[in-house]
């Protein structure tokens, strides 16, 4: 007993006492590893060797086309502030249909625009590579807004540029379709959307959370028309073009399918202010 503990108390008194000339030795070599590049360093100046090439990705810092999705509906109205205040309008006119000799494109043509994804869009704005104009070389390099703006602004600038073809469900066009989306879509999809419908609990595939961004930002208005219209065979999605909600006096043609990608869309973006733009 006495004699262990003082072993103990001598240890604890000279801690260097125990330590191995081998462990000796590694700490002098890790304290030169550590100096001696420091004292090099300096001496001169830094000679780096090799180039920016022999990374194994050459763009390996040009950072990645990461897309970082909204946690709340992106806001057209604050849209329209970003599209001011980083002077869209100088080649895209006010209204997006194309200042001649600067852009050709009409933004405001909306057989181009329901054919857009706002990924892509996202993707295009923030990023400024058209994909194939990427590949070739005279390809036109879009301003790209990713140093200008944040994500929030990113997403709120593609929603605005979005409604210059197709302007945004208003509030009171969304109160007017909601009790026919009640009597029609809410039994699977859910008054909210979130695609907990009484009826759809037990469908596989779930019917669709319309407030599921990633899902929905990769879906041009016309593929939600289709969809619509047309349903998912197979997957328990019904189709509307062409039937009837007589109770509500409604026939769901071709222009009233728009009314409802409409609605479907205002769960994933809006109309109202949210908040200031912080470019
Ligand atoms: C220097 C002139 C210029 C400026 C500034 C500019 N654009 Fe463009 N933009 C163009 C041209 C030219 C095209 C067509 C590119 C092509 O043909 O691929 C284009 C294409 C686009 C497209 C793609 C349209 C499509 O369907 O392919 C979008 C969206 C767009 N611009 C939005 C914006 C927004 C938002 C801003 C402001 C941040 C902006 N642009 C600023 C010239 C400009
Ligand atoms: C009987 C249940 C049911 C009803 C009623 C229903 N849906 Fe669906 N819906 C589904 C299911 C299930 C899916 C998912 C299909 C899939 O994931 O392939 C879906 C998917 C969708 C999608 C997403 C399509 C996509 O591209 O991802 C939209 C938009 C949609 N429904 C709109 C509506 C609208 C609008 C109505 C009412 C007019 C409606 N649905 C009524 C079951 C229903």
């Amino acid at each position: 007993m006495n004699i262990n503990t003082a072993a103990d108390s001598s240890f604890a008194a000279e801690p260097w006492a125990n330590i191995s000339p081998k462990a000796v030795n590694f700490l002098v070599c890790l304290v030169v590893c550590l100096i001696v590049p420091v004292l090099c360093a300096c001496g001169g100046p830094q000679v780096i060797k090799g180039t920016e090439s022999g990374l194994i990705k050459e763009n390996v810092t040009a950072g990645s086309e990461e897309v970082i999705f909204p946690d709340a509906p992106p806001s057209v109205a604050d849209g329209q502030v970003v599209w001011q205040k980083l002077n869209c309008a100088v080649c895209h006119g006010m209204e997006g249909g194309g200042v001649p000799g600067k852009c050709a494109i009409n933004l405001a043509n909306k057989y181009r625009m329901v054919k857009e994804k706002p990924v892509d869009q996202y993707k295009f704005l923030v990023y400024g590579i058209s994909a194939p104009k990427a590949f070739g070389a005279a390809g036109f390099m879009h301003p790209a807004i990713n140093k200008l703006t944040n994500r929030r602004d990113a997403w709120n600038l593609v929603f605005y540029v979005r409604s210059l073809a197709r302007p945004a469900a208003t509030p009171a066009q969304v109160a007017e379709v909601s009790s026919v989306f009640g009597s029609n879509c809410a039994v699977c999809h859910g008054t909210k959307g979130y695609g907990d419908g009484p009826v759809g609990r037990n469908f596989e595939p779930m019917p669709a959370n319309f407030q599921n961004f990633p899902r929905f930002y990769d879906r041009s208005d016309f593929i939600l028309w289709d969809h619509i219209a047309n349903g998912i065979k197979w997957e328990g999605m019904p189709n509307f073009l062409g039937k009837e909600d007589k109770a509500k006096n409604v026939k769901f043609d071709q222009a009233y399918i728009w009314k409802l990608v409409d609605y479907v869309r205002h769960f994933q973006e809006t109309t109202e202010k949210s908040l200031p733009p912080t470019i």
